[in-house]
Formats: structure tokens, sequence, C-alpha cells
């Protein structure tokens, strides 16, 4: 059997990580790896295959930046030819970004059978880039991987088989469980102390220039009180500039690059609390038991705010206020361990996939 990967952005390499060495472990499967080069900055993937000791890709698409529409298109466009050539029996695309709906497409035009890990998962906010590449992947896969029940009910409201949808867990606590005992033993945090751990990406965020000001002076404020740590994504960075107003990092409110895999699951571990409007940090930290306020209005991971630490705080600055005085009183909220995310995901999708 022959299994091709796709891959392209941040988030998707610690999914793909754990499901191409179950795949390898599992014998009689040969893989094929294709990046699509949405993300292509070294901090931004090259440290994280090293990082997640992940194969070099078979092939890189170099798409680049661009618009969504030039994104999804040049994938389209140089991804075609790969997948002609290597007939593979399954194509695995994972979570929401461009690059997973534009490979979904091209497949499905072309009738090659699409898995998708990580299915299900809806905001219900079709102004988030995200929520469209979720909605059109779904709807275009033949196997569908999901995390968490709710993933599976929203599957069966949409009427997608029954047949298709497997429940499976977390594949991306697969490799946090995997390589937390080597983040643990980093000394990156050193001498800190308590902090507050900060990431924002997200275009409803951070492409409002006013918004973004007033929640880089919130985050100065909360600098006064406990230090906060900032690793700033390159879009972030582009925007702060664009606003005039890239602070200055100093103790209080420390701007990083963006931050290899290992040290940033030190940072989550170690952190006070995260302040975040990531998706895939919400998952993270509730299963590592920390708080995370994320700022937006909803989440395509509800499980987080039922079992684990999440809470959303939409743009509610004075409730991040708050919301920041109750962790400091109660720096460790009650959570549950939520089915399935052991680990162990990345076997019983191969198991499927191969078995
Ligand atoms: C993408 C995903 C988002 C995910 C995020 C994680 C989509 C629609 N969005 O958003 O779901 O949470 O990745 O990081 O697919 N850039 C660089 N170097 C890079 C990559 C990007 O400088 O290696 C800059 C470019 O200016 C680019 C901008 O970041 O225009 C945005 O990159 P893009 O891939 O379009 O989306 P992300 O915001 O990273």
């Amino acid at each position: 059997m022959h299994i091709l990967h796709v891959v392209g952005a941040r988030p998707n390499f610690m999914k793909a990580a754990p499901l191409l060495r179950a795949l390898g472990e599992a014998g009689g499967v040969s893989q094929t790896l294709v990046h699509t080069g949405q993300h292509y900055d070294a901090a931004m993937s090259d440290v994280f295959f090293h990082q997640l000791g992940m194969p070099v890709p078979d092939v890189n698409l170099s798409v680049g930046s661009g618009s969504h529409a030039q994104q999804t298109a040049e994938v389209m466009a140089r991804f075609e030819p790969v997948v002609l050539e290597q007939k593979p029996d399954w194509v695995v695309v994972y979570g929401d970004v461009n690059s997973t709906a534009a490979a979904a497409l091209v497949c499905a035009k072309l009738q090659i059978p699409v898995a998708h890990v990580e299915a299900g998962l809806r905001s219900r906010d079709r102004s988030m880039p995200e929520e469209i590449n979720r909605l059109v992947t779904d709807q275009l896969s033949d196997l569908l991987f999901t995390p968490s029940a709710d993933a599976d009910a929203n599957l069966l409201q949409e009427g997608i088989p029954r047949e298709k949808i497997h429940l499976v867990g977390n594949v991306m606590i697969d490799t946090l469980v995997r390589l937390l005992p080597q983040a643990a033993m980093l000394d990156n945090l050193a001498g800190i102390g308590p902090f507050v751990l900060v990431t924002l990406h997200r275009p409803a965020n951070v492409d409002d220039l006013p918004w973004l000001r007033e929640m880089l002076t919130a985050l100065l404020q909360v600098g006064r009180e406990l230090p906060v740590i900032f690793p700033v994504h390159p879009r972030t960075r582009q925007r702060m500039a664009d606003a005039g107003c890239l602070p200055a990092s100093d103790g209080r409110l420390r701007l990083l690059p963006p931050v290899p895999y290992l040290e940033f699951l030190a940072m989550q571990r170690a952190a006070l609390v995260v302040i975040t409007d990531s998706g895939g940090i919400q998952e993270e930290t509730s299963y590592l038991g920390v708080p995370c306020l994320t700022m937006r209005e909803n989440t395509e991971r509800p499980i987080t705010l039922t079992a684990g630490t999440n809470t959303l705080l939409g743009r509610d600055i004075p409730r991040l206020r708050s919301e920041l005085q109750r962790v400091l009183a109660d720096p460790r909220p009650d959570s549950r361990p939520i089915p399935l995310w052991d680990g162990r995901a990345s076997e019983r999708i191969a198991k499927i996939l191969a078995g």
C-alpha cells in the first residue's frame, strides 16, 4: 500500500509526525511526504521536522505566501502532477490550513481516496479561513478521523455517512506525550519564575490594527505584574510594524522569534497561564492542565472548554484582567482527562488505514 501525506504549515507537522511513524511500524506501507511550502521559514518549518524526527519531504512544492486564492490555487496546480505520478492508494491531509483543503480538492477531482486527520471540528464562524477549509475538506474526504465526540456529531449533522467516521483521539497529543520528557529536560526558562505565555496570529486579531494596539497595551500592563513571554508569528510581527506598535522587547514583555516545538512545549508546561488565539494550544494546555485564555469569540474545540482548561474571552480586556486575577488565586483549575487523548491516536489510524 502506498500512502501520500500532505503537510504545509506549522500546525500540520506535529500531527503528521506520529502517523508517519505508526504507519512505518505497521509494515507493508510505502510512504511519500509532500510539503507544500506554505510555511517556509526555517523557524516555522525545518526546525520542526528536525525536532519531531520527521523524514525530509520527498517533494517540496515551494508555494510560499500569497492571498488565500493564490496560495490554494498554487498548491492545487503544483500538487496535481505529483499525485498523478505517484498514484497513491490514500492521500492523508491534516487539520485546516489552506494546503489541507487544496490537496483534498485535487484528490477528489482525480478520484483518489482522501483521509482527513482532525476531521469534524467546527467553530460555526465562516469568517475564519480555517472553517471554510474544514467544511470543504470534510465533504471531500473518504475517511474522517476525529479527535472528540463533538466532531462526530458535527459530521453526522452535515450528512457524512457514519461508516466514514472514526473517533480516534488527538494525534497532536501523541506528539506531546512522546516529546514531553525531552521538553522537560530543557533549561530555556532557567530563572524566569512565574510567567504569562502569549501567542496571537489569527487575522481576526492581528489584522485589525486598532484592536492589535489595544491588546498590546493590555499585555504591557500585564507585564508590570508578571513577565510576559510572546513568541511572535511572522504575520503578527509584520502587522505590529504596520500599526507602528512593535513594542521594545524587555524583561517584562519578551518578544521572541517563533519558538521551536520542544522549547514551546517547555514554555507551555511552565507557564502560569497561556493567552492565545491558536487552536492547537487550547488542546495542549488542556492536556497539560495549564489555564488557557483564548482571545476568540468561539472555538472549534469545545471539549477544551467543557473538560479542559480553556476559557473564551472574545475581545473583553476587562475580563482578561479578571481572569488573570482568578488564575493567580487558583493556578491549577479542575480539568479531566479527555477520552482518547492518550498518545495512541495515530496507532488507531494506522490500524484502520493499513490494517
Ligand atoms: C496558517 C494557517 C493557520 C495556522 C497558522 C499556524 C491557513 C488559512 N492558516 O496561518 O490556520 O494556525 O498557519 O502558523 O492556512 N510567513 C512567513 N514565513 C513563513 C510563513 C508565513 O514570513 O514561513 C508570513 C508571510 O508574510 C505570510 C503570513 O506569514 O503572508 C501568513 O502565512 P500563511 O501561511 O498565509 O498563514 P498563517 O497566518 O501562517
